[in-house]
């Protein structure tokens, strides 16, 4: 009789390490390949519109009942789920909890589990412990952009926020534009400049100044990173950006109109932004409640208002393919903002799963020898 147990693979962080999970020049090709993925179109993501980032927890202003969270910085829980084509043709998801306070425990703002399934039987054939790969895949993102956005010769970049999310973003910005040679880092927490720049120095080379100010950070870079945490956004004015340069945002930060409409837009994936708007419609805040999530929030609310013209904006995935001509030329200033896309991380996961399987890793967990009831 065929066999009819389910069983998964238990990845955990120090398996993935084994299998290459920090291998970012390999990620970032990884992340390129899916970004090709999207601009077919071979792939889907949640709800009608097939291109949601996921399905949140909000949690209310107010206790409720005893024990009931309360809502607070980068304090979400958020289920994302895609099916990615390819030579993939998995589902899976990425669910997690975030609560920026996280640090007075000794714990990482965000806690993540990636899930993998057949996409025919449903079987969860790996769970992997979700963290490095989240923040690799989220870092290698800019990389791609970087490789395909940014002018040529790009030296300096900008760094706004030194937390987990841009070291991965420096990383991969240096594999995809290996023209970079230096940084300067700005956060509102100087503690964290000197293992960021010793991590970079270490371990691509690359020289990190500290810039006492926002401004400090962007003026002199050719590209800018964004991925800051917690209850202020950077605000940019746009007489800091230099001619030329690339600003990716992995976290959201506040720029007037005028700087999105004098420059160009080109998104990971609108589709997806567009969800949020639709997600914002629905909340009783509105749209400031998908600012917690949205690294496009500043952009989204122009658009929700009609101030600014969606038709306008391109994506990073008909750039790989050839199908967008992408940068026009050197003084060309290109705003790149990054939702976070499930298929990444499926992408990323299902690499790495492939590579655990290749090396006898990870730990078999039996769901059941035969089903009780079917
Ligand atoms: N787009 C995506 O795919 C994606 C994926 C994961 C995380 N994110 C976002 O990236 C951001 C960073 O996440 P993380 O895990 O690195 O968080 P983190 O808490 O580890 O680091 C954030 C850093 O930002 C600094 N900071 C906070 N406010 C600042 C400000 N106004 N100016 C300068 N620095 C400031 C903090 O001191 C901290 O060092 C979060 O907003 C998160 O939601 C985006």
């Amino acid at each position: 009789m065929a066999d009819t147990s389910v069983k998964t693979l238990l990845l955990s962080q120090s398996d993935l390490v084994k299998a290459g999970v920090l291998d970012m020049p390999k990620c970032v090709d990884v992340i390129e390949e899916v970004f090709s993925l999207l601009g077919k179109g071979d792939y889907l993501m949640g709800g009608p519109l097939e291109n949601e980032h996921g399905q949140m927890i909000y949690f209310p202003d107010t206790e409720r009942f005893p024990g009931m969270p309360v809502t607070g910085p980068d304090r979400r829980f958020m289920a994302m789920i895609a099916y990615l084509g390819g030579r993939y043709k998995i589902c899976g998801e990425k669910w997690y909890g975030s609560n920026a306070q996280n640090w007075k425990k000794g714990l990482p703002r965000s806690i993540l589990t990636t899930i993998l399934n057949d996409s025919d039987t449903g079987v969860p054939f790996a769970i992997l412990s979700g963290n490095l790969i989240s923040a690799m895949r989220t870092g290698a993102v800019p990389g791609v952009a970087a490789r395909h956005l940014a002018r040529k010769g790009a030296k300096t970049v900008g760094v706004i926020g030194g937390g987990v999310i841009n070291r991965a973003c420096l990383l991969a910005i240096k594999a995809g534009c290996p023209t970079v040679e230096e940084a300067y880092l700005y956060d509102i927490n100087k503690d964290k400049f000197d293992s960021f720049a010793k991590e970079m120095a270490d371990k691509v080379g690359v020289k990190v100044h500290w810039a006492p100010s926002i401004e400090a950070a962007v003026c002199p870079a050719d590209i800018v990173t964004i991925a800051t945490s917690g209850a202020t956004f950077p605000r940019i004015e746009k007489e800091w950006l230099k001619k030329g340069c690339l600003v990716t945002f992995t976290g959201a930060a506040e720029m007037d109109l005028d700087c999105f409409s004098e420059n160009t837009v080109i998104a990971d994936n609108w589709k997806m932004h567009q969800a949020f708007i639709l997600d914002g419609k629905e909340h009783p805040q509105g749209i400031d409640a998908v600012g917690v999530v949205a690294p496009s929030f500043f952009l989204l609310r122009y658009v929700n208002d009609g101030l600014y013209d969606e038709s306008k904006i391109r994506n990073l995935g008909d750039v790989v393919n050839g199908d967008d001509p992408g940068r026009k030329d050197d003084d060309e200033i290109i705003l790149f903002p990054t939702g976070g896309m499930p298929v990444h991380d499926l992408a990323w996961g299902y690499t790495l799963y492939e590579k655990a399987l290749e090396m006898g890793l990870g730990t078999e967990y039996v769901f059941f020898e035969e089903a009780y009831w079917r």
